[in-house]
This record gives C-alpha cells, structure tokens and sequence, in this order.
C-alpha cells in the first residue's frame, strides 16, 4: 500500500519535470513561453512553481511512463492517463500549461492545465479527484509560503494559479491559492497552520465576492470556541475588473502591497456591503448591520462603523447608537 503511493508519487514527480522540461526546452512551447512572457510572468517565478507544458501529442506521458517501468493502472490512479473511445490509454492533458498541485511538502499530487486557446474549455483542467488527489485538501504554494508565512506571521489567500505566482513575483511570497472553490474546512486548517493571520484577496467580481462570504463563514466555524490555531482575517479589496495578477501586471507590485495594507476588518467589509445594498430601505439596512456591530466592544473601529451608517444614513450617531440597542427583527 505504503510502496504504491510512493510508486504514483515518484510517477507524478518525473511527470511534473517533463513539462518543465517541455515548456523551456521544446519549440512546440513557443506559444506557451510567449504567452506566459505577455502575462508578465518571469522564468525564475515559473521555475519555482515548476510551471510546465503538456505537449499535444496523445500519448507522451503514458509511452515515456510505460518505457519506465509504469503500468496502465498507475497512470490511471495518478490521474495522468484516461481511456480513449477506443479503450487505449492515453494522457489526461494536451496543448496546457501545467501548474503542479503539491501538498504542504511539496509533493505533487496532481496538475491544474490552464487552456491556450480561447475555444478550448475548460480554462483550467485539474486532475480530477482520486486516490492520491483531493482539490479541497490542499492549497496551492503551500509548500513555497511556508517559510515566508511563518516570518511575515501572515498569509495573503488568492483565487488563483497566477495570482500566487504573481505575487511571489512581487514581493508577497506568503501567497497560497484555494483554486477557485468554496473555501473547505481543510483549507482552513491548512492556512491556520501557515500563520495566525490571513488576508482574503479574491477576484472582486460576483464568484469571488461569494467566495469572501463563504470563507468568512468557513473561517468563522473553525475560530468558534478555539483558543489556538485561531485565524484572524480580514478583506482586500481590488479595482474593479482586476484580479491580484492582473493589479500586479497593470500597476506593479508596489500597488498591491498598498492594497494589502489597506485590507479591512471583516466587519467593516460587511457594514459596507450592507450599506452598498442599492434598494434596501433605512430600516432593513439598521437591520442588517445592527448584529454586526451590536455584538462588538467599544473600540476605534465599532465607532468608525457606526459613523459610517449614520453618513450613509442621514442619521446622527447618537441615533444611531440608540438604534443598535434596540433589539431588532428583519424588516
Ligand atoms: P479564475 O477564472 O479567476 O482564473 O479562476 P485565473 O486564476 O485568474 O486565471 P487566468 O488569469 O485567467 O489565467 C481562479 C482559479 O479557479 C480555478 C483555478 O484554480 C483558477 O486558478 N479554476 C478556474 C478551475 O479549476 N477551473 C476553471 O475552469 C476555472
Ligand atoms: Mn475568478
Ligand atoms: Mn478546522
Ligand atoms: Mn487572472
Ligand atoms: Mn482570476
């Protein structure tokens, strides 16, 4: 048992330095090289993450695992190979640039394939779930954040293969990606053993809002009652139409480190939403940020709250803060 998943890691390993080798070495990654060139991504950043590209050719993976000493039913429990309407095995991924998904220890486990083409969908092909390989149980650069959180006491958590290679390029190397899903409970934990503190820097388009409200929630459940490994956390907020990589490319990295910077508390992130809220009457919004700010202690940042819903509102903040005590139910 012990020997096998050694075996399909040692497979997945010599796999994931083929398409490295591919990406830098092949004239079919020309496309690819140049591509990634135009993202703004250099080849020491790529090299780090062990980049790579999946040649178009049915089968380099299965023939050159085979010649290795391989068998079929290896490349299938890696992930690497799937059958063909034929029933010949031939490999998972083709024509992608591969970004290998390791765990905490740097052991790759399986691939994401990012598309070239705009016909070609999806964008990005994962492994898809199996014996070695579980999305939701790993984030992404983990093993290259470690040191860097540990020192910085924090983790910046993007959506994103890019994003995480960006950033390291600029200057945040304490960067982990949670791939695009809903934040999982073992992401948390993983994060929560990176370092104490966590700044949410997803996409600001509708899934990465929803992203931010579902890992607060994540984050929310595994901080209740703990009194160790508790994540504190709070929001970066992005120009519109931008996601990390993106600012990094058009503004530099000096311009996302400010944004960093200006990461808000969870709170303040909720009150403004609330507050952003286009057609909800006065009292509805009282009514949404009532149990976000009622339930706080006195300090700096429950006084800035409250004299941003009376702005909002048109109200003093002496009204305001009657209005908070008054016990309240959805309007
Ligand atoms: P995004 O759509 O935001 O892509 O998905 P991106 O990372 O900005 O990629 P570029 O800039 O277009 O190259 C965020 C993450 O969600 C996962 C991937 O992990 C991706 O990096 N995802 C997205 C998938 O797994 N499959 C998809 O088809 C799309
Ligand atoms: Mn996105
Ligand atoms: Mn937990
Ligand atoms: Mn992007
Ligand atoms: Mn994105």
């Amino acid at each position: 048992k012990r020997q096998r998943r050694e075996r399909l890691l040692g497979l997945l390993e010599r796999t994931a330095a083929f398409y490295v080798r591919v990406l830098w070495e092949s004239p079919e990654a020309a496309d690819a090289r140049a591509y990634l060139a135009s993202r703004g991504l250099d080849e020491g950043a790529l090299r780090a993450y062990r980049v790579g590209f999946a040649p178009e050719a049915w089968d380099r993976v299965v023939v050159g695992s085979r010649r290795a000493g391989y068998s079929e039913a290896e490349l299938l429990a890696a992930g690497l190979g799937q059958r063909s309407s034929r029933g010949t095995l031939i490999d998972r991924f083709h024509g992608r640039i591969t970004f290998p998904l390791a765990d905490e220890r740097g052991r790759v486990l399986g691939f994401g394939a990012r598309a070239m083409k705009p016909d070609q969908k999806p964008k990005y092909l994962n492994t898809s779930e199996g014996e070695l390989f579980h999305k939701g149980r790993i984030v992404y650069g983990a093993d290259l954040a470690r040191a860097a959180a540990a020192k910085a006491g924090r983790v910046v958590l993007v959506e994103g293969y890019t994003d995480v290679i960006a950033l390291h390029q600029a200057g945040v190397p304490e960067v982990v990606a949670q791939m695009g899903t809903a934040l999982t409970d073992a992401q948390v934990d993983a994060i929560a053993r990176l370092a104490p503190k966590a700044l949410f820097c997803q996409d600001p388009d509708r899934a990465g809002q929803e992203s931010v409200a579902k890992g607060i929630a994540a984050l929310r459940v595994h901080n209740k009652g703990r009194t160790t490994r508790a994540v504190e956390f709070r929001i970066v907020r992005l120009p519109a139409g931008q996601d990390p990589a993106d600012v990094v490319q058009q503004s530099g990295g000096d311009a996302l480190r400010a944004l960093l910077e200006k990461a808000v508390a969870i709170e303040k992130f909720e009150v403004e939403r609330a507050l952003a809220s286009p057609d909800a009457s006065t009292d509805e919004m009282l009514a949404t940020v009532a149990p976000i700010i009622a339930p706080m202690s006195a300090s700096i940042l429950k006084d800035e709250l409250v004299a941003l819903v009376a702005g909002r509102l048109g109200m003093g903040e002496n009204l305001v803060n009657e209005a908070l005590r008054q016990p309240f139910t959805a309007a």
